[in-house]
């Protein structure tokens, strides 16, 4: 290792989906292990990176905005490497270096296992460095390909969570790329084509998370139904593939996003229905309730048959949470159409959808194809419209769980305890020793509310249940890792209060992870 690559310091923010979030943990173990320091804060690191996201226009111009803020940072500093990786590196390629001048590397979704080795030519020669995919879809190589994805599976293999990482709730990835092009999707160039990987390194991988006190995992895949692997010839499809993660000792909940409408094996409600440790929770977006914008959108459904799908999930399980994304303002999408999809939110009764207004992604059929001709005060107003739909539908699902008992995973304190922590400290701060001192006298004696802490905001925890429903409560910081039951004794539409009845089962302590971890990096690549 020469000098400009020993000891530096990094700086690493996240933009965009779950997937990014779990690439992100990867690239930051990898630096972390060849002895990088990791800074909270991007004004002092040597080294800034960006993990981005080009789903929509949104996203990238958070990103373009970021980098022009360091502008006069790189002025300050010279030597200061920012590097652009994930989907708009890979998307933008070297264009983001005339757009964003003080970038100095770019790196694909693809490509992270070269991070390091791309860092350190960043380091020795201060120039433009790249790796894309479009460089290797050039090389036509079965070979290059298969190595490159042995080097990828690698980097997944590789996760080694800081020992101050919290792990509670950890994502896996099943899947990499998509192939199912929907006409307005920028992912499926940005991400590549579609790979399941190897059940036996996702079992792994959770049994390695496992040791280290994990207890919930969330399995990834742009349309992680169609996951299938093939094992010594046979097909391991992904319904087999949630029976061998349940198998996995240590894990009490399992999740997996997103799952894609069509092609959908029954099976997959039948283990859902049958294993305990599989959450009743769907996230299956529809996008549209307009069997023509789906057309025009080539999702290879119908309004009806998607209804159908729900129902049927509803038969296998009652009570199951379902979740969904719709794109309200797709090119030509008129008021009837719009209705219908007003129409669907209301008949599924989802837990919860997230709305988004249509935005054109260069290179897509879409863009090419299809005119963005809907205003944008038009996809604003449908956007209020469909979210309002879901509002009410969430305040009267809320209220019917006041008086019940939820189970929840401890996840910390609540973003209200947080802040109010933060105010109590500033407040102390402000005080005389003596004047403290007295304070803490007087609430000892008094037995006040310190005692207990029903009231007390700072003590405020939040959990989730099995359906993905935040419950905030009051309790100790002990609780944080276990699983409890809490009274519901009010609603929001997106909150549940409640008050702590019982502990169903304590924090799992970590155990010896190092050993686990080793073992994984041993584990043959591509079964
Ligand atoms: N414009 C708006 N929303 C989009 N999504 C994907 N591409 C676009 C786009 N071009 C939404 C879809 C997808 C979610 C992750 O983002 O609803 O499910
Ligand atoms: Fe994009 Fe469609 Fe693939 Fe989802 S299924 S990632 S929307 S192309």
């Amino acid at each position: 290792m020469s000098d400009a690559q020993r000891g530096k310091t990094f700086y690493l923010e996240t933009f965009g989906c779950q997937m990014n979030v779990l690439d992100s943990q990867l690239v930051e173990g990898q630096l972390r292990a060849r002895g990088w320091e990791q800074l909270r804060d991007h004004q002092d690191a040597e080294i800034i990176l960006f993990n981005t996201c080009s789903v929509r226009q949104h996203a990238e111009d958070k990103v373009l905005s970021r980098l022009g803020q360091l502008k006069h940072v790189k002025r300050r500093r010279p030597d200061l490497i920012v590097g652009v990786i994930g989907c708009m590196a890979e998307r933008e390629k070297d264009d983001l270096f005339v757009k964003a001048p003080v970038v100095d590397l770019l790196c694909g979704p693809g490509e992270l296992n070269r991070l390091p080795t791309l860092l350190d030519e960043a380091l020795e020669r201060q120039g433009n460095v790249t790796a894309l995919a479009g460089s290797l879809s050039r090389r036509t190589e079965v070979l290059e390909r298969a190595l490159e994805y042995d080097s990828l599976e690698a980097l997944d293999l590789s996760r080694a969570p800081a020992d101050d990482e919290p792990v509670l709730q950890s994502y896996i990835r099943v899947q990499r790329g998509c192939d199912k092009f929907c006409t307005y999707c920028v992912v499926p160039f940005t991400r590549g084509a579609e790979r399941s990987r190897p059940p036996g390194h996702i079992v792994h991988e959770a049994e390695m998370l496992a040791a280290r006190g994990c207890r919930e995992i969330t399995l990834l895949g742009q349309t992680v139904n169609s996951y299938v692997h093939q094992e010594e010839g046979d097909p391991v499809p992904f319904a087999k593939l949630l029976e061998r993660v349940h198998e996995v000792e240590g894990i009490d909940r399992i999740r997996f996003v997103t799952s894609f409408p069509a092609d959908w094996d029954e099976d997959i409600f039948r283990v859902m229905r049958d294993y305990p440790k599989l959450c009743p929770y769907l996230h299956i977006p529809a996008q549209s309730g307009s069997d023509a914008v789906l057309q025009r959108m080539r999702r290879p459904y119908t309004a009806t048959s998607y209804l159908k799908l729900m129902e049927t999930a509803r038969k296998y399980i009652p009570d199951i949470a379902l979740a969904g994304d719709f794109i309200v303002g797709f090119c030509g999408e008129t008021d009837a159409e719009f209705a219908e999809t007003v129409k669907l939110v209301r008949e599924v009764e989802y837990k919860q959808i997230f709305v988004f207004k249509y935005s054109t992604r260069p290179g897509t059929a879409a863009e090419r194809r299809q005119a963005d001709d809907i205003p944008q005060s038009v996809k604003a107003q449908r956007n209020q419209e469909l979210l309002q739909v879901q509002m009410d539908i969430m305040q009267r699902q809320k209220q019917l769980l006041v008086g019940q008992s939820v189970e929840v995973l401890v996840e910390g304190y609540s973003k209200y305890a947080k802040r109010a922590q933060k105010q109590t400290a500033e407040d102390a701060a402000k005080l005389m020793p003596s004047e403290q001192e007295r304070g803490a006298d007087v609430a000892k004696q008094s037995g006040s509310d310190s005692g207990t802490g029903a009231n007390d905001p700072t003590r405020q925890l939040t959990g989730r249940t099995p359906h993905d429903v935040i419950t905030v409560f009051n309790a100790d910081e002990d609780l944080i890792g276990s699983i409890a039951r809490v009274k519901v004794v009010d609603a929001s539409p997106l909150t549940l209060f409640g008050e702590l009845e019982s502990i169903t089962s304590t924090r799992r302590p970590a155990r010896a992870a190092a050993a686990v971890t080793d073992e994984g990096t041993s584990l043959p690549i591509l079964s």
